[in-house]
């Protein structure tokens, strides 16, 4: 059975890939550091960018956190088990190469019934980031993690699609107030219900805060685009480009498109946009135009997620759209075409 499989790969050191409610994770003995660094060779994850640790449950937080404030007390009462991670300061058991030699390790208690078993029966917490390659688009079903890393792991564990389909939140609760270090599976609405949180941007420290923080980060390979109008209310697309859309597809319909919430709902746009992401990568389209999405619930962290995957804003000029040169690297070029 898979999750026997599982535990024995875990105990002798070894990464798997495990089911999340949020996305795939890469997971392996968190407390080990030879373990953990088989996880750097398999995504090839440049070290100073720190890991999660999940635990099975919200009373394990003590065992790896030095200080838990009434802050983080409070949200990890609200939102765990589920896709917030936080930020605290560090127990001496937490490896360096966990947190990139930060004093601060980042946990979270994740929901996915399989996953809380598996750390149940591990006795132990597991560091997983996203199972994907570095910098590349986070799998959101077993499929995409065998597309991404399967020639290079034991054992991927089939949880089924991801119900949520983006990362995790993440909130510093070292700072007063805490911070927002990432959009994700929890809106900031949601988290701002509890307590104050900052969302400025960071300013850029000598180490990212969150390298998920970083530019071309969740990248697909064809250049992505981001429209400042929908894509309903422009000019026909030139050909062979695709549509990522919100909810109105544009006329006549580019092919391929793909809508994201068909039903308005942010959630369902949430669930479809990695995977939409790497179909239309897969589809041979010279391009990858988006809709602006909401600012509001989810899709904050989608449009956190397209910004950082996109190559620029679409450039347009007199209504015309400018013929995109293949092998397009920036907005500069485009704007020099
Ligand atoms: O939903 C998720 O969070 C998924 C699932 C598998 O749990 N994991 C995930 O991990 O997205 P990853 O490694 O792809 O992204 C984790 C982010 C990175 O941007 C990392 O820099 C940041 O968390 N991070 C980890 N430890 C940190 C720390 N001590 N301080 C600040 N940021 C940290
Ligand atoms: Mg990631």
């Amino acid at each position: 059975m898979d999750l026997t499989h599982a535990l024995q790969l875990l105990h002798a050191g070894q990464p798997i890939a495990v089911p999340t409610e949020t996305v795939y994770g890469l997971a392996a003995d968190g407390l080990n550091p030879n373990a953990v660094a088989r996880i750097f060779a398999a995504k090839e994850r440049p070290h100073f960018d720190p890991l999660i640790l999940h635990i099975a449950d919200p009373s394990d937080l003590p065992s790896l956190a030095a200080h838990i404030s009434p802050e983080a007390q409070a949200l990890a009462h609200a939102f765990w088990p589920g896709g917030l991670t936080l930020v605290l300061p560090k127990q001496p058991v937490v490896p360096d190469l966990v947190t990139a030699g930060l004093p601060h390790v980042a946990v979270r208690c994740p929901a996915h019934p399989l996953m809380r078993q598996l750390l149940r029966e591990f006795g132990r917490p597991l560091a997983a980031p996203s199972a994907n390659r570095f910098g590349r688009i986070s799998p959101t079903d077993a499929d995409a993690v065998r597309a991404e890393l399967g020639d290079r792991i034991p054992l991927i564990l089939d949880g089924g699609p991801c119900p949520i389909g983006l990362e995790s939140t993440i909130i510093d609760t070292t700072t007063r107030p805490c911070r927002l270090l990432r959009a994700g599976a929890i809106p900031l609405e949601a988290i701002r219900h509890i307590l104050p949180c900052d969302d400025s941007p960071p300013v850029a420290p000598a180490q990212p805060a969150a390298p998920g923080l970083l530019h071309s980060h969740y990248a697909p390979t064809t250049p992505l685009f981001l429209s400042p109008q929908p894509l309903a209310q422009l000019p026909p697309l030139p050909s062979s480009v695709a549509a990522l859309v919100w909810s109105n597809p544009p006329h006549p319909l580019p092919t391929p498109c793909r809508i994201l919430a068909p039903d308005h709902s942010d959630l369902t746009a949430a669930a479809n946009l990695f995977r939409f992401l790497r179909e239309l990568d897969a589809s041979g389209c010279r391009a990858i135009y988006a809709d602006p999405m909401p600012q509001t619930g989810l899709g904050r962290a989608i449009r956190d997620r397209l910004h950082r995957a996109s190559r620029g804003s679409l450039h347009l000029e007199d209504h015309q759209f400018l013929e995109i040169p293949r092998n397009l690297r920036s907005s500069d070029e485009l704007k020099q075409a």
